[in-house]
């Protein structure tokens, strides 16, 4: 069984086609981590908390020179407002996100904010619409305090060949940070791919009837995560599924199986009013406010997994 699972994941890690830019994202994961690591001079109980966020859905490409590919629902949504959360709480963050999914700061614009916030007023000149400045003024000012800042780094996958090297990348760089470091795995990750050595190179042809194609699991990696990577960070994942009978139950599975100190179960329809949490013997319902018209889940999700991962830092220390 172990044996098994080991194959599969060395298959998936030795057919991905490598990451085109590795050195350069380690070296800001290194350099960010160094930096949020030892901001007072390295005073370890001081040391500033780094979760790494993922968000967004990972595709499955069917072509190495992809046209057409399989993809995972996630709009980044949960992943980018719970970022704003953690960098409220003190948190430095790795935003690892689906491009072109939600960002940090962003949710209050328009759809297409380049073009619904923007007028020109003359030929010369482009100005911020009067109903979206305060949201832009924001936008910009947030973001650039925790970009220029230092307290957030955004690193873009696309492929779940690129996700989960990464995904793993950074957990070997935040093992170093022992119960500091945070996995708040929010990412919606493909269940089977095409192993890039079988895939075909050029667009698939049509034309000849139907298309067989053969997809493999991919290895369940939270366990690896959990137990190899970073064995001690603290690990949030989260279980979606549309029936709600079967969420609490695969939501203790997961708990059980691949040893997270907390999972949060969501209901695709109802996502953004109520989710579950998870932990221990506990199961706690946490809902968005809905006395207030701006309130969203995430607000009081992060509170309680902040304070999750105090006692559980706590406990490490003794
Ligand atoms: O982005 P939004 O539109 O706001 O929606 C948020 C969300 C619904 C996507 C989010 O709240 C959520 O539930 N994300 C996880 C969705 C998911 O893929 O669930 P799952 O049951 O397939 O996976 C469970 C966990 O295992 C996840 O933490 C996933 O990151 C992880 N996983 C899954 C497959 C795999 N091969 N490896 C993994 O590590």
């Amino acid at each position: 069984m172990e044996s098994t699972r080991n194959e599969e994941i060395s298959s998936f890690f030795d057919s991905a086609p490598p990451l085109k830019n590795r050195d350069n994202i380690k070296h800001k994961l290194n350099e960010f981590i160094r930096l949020n690591s030892s901001p007072n001079g390295g005073d370890e109980e001081k040391a500033r908390r780094i979760v790494c966020v993922t968000s967004g859905g990972t595709t499955v490409p069917l072509e190495q020179r992809c046209v057409r590919y399989i993809d995972n629902f996630s709009s980044g949504h949960r992943g980018a407002a719970s970022t704003e959360y953690l960098l409220k709480a003190g948190y430095a963050v790795i935003f690892l996100y689906r491009r072109g999914t939600f960002q940090p700061f962003c949710r209050s614009l328009p759809d297409d904010p380049f073009l619904e916030c923007f007028e020109s007023i003359d030929p010369k000149n482009i100005q911020v619409r009067q109903q979206h400045s305060e949201a832009v003024k924001l936008a910009i000012r947030d973001h650039h305090t925790a970009v220029a800042g230092g307290l957030l780094l955004k690193l873009p996958f696309t492929t779940i060949f690129e996700y989960l090297q990464m995904l793993q990348m950074t957990a070997l760089s935040l093992s170093s940070l022992g119960p500091h470091a945070m996995f708040y795995l929010a990412a919606a990750v493909s269940d089977f791919y095409v192993p890039w050595k079988s895939m075909a190179e050029h667009k698939i042809q049509s034309g000849s009837g139907h298309l067989d194609i053969r997809l493999v699991q991919v290895p369940k990696l939270l366990s690896v995560l959990r137990k190899e990577w970073a064995p001690m960070a603290f690990c949030i994942s989260f279980k979606l599924e549309t029936d709600s009978r079967i969420l609490q139950e695969k939501a203790e599975m997961a708990l059980r199986k691949y040893g997270m100190h907390v999972v949060v179960a969501n209901e695709l329809l109802t996502r953004k009013e109520e989710v579950f949490v998870v932990t221990g013997n506990l199961k706690i319902t946490v809902h968005r406010d809905k006395t207030q018209v701006d309130s969203d889940v995430e607000n009081p999700l992060i509170e309680l997994l902040v304070n999750r991962h105090s006692v559980y830092m706590k406990e490490s220390d003794t």
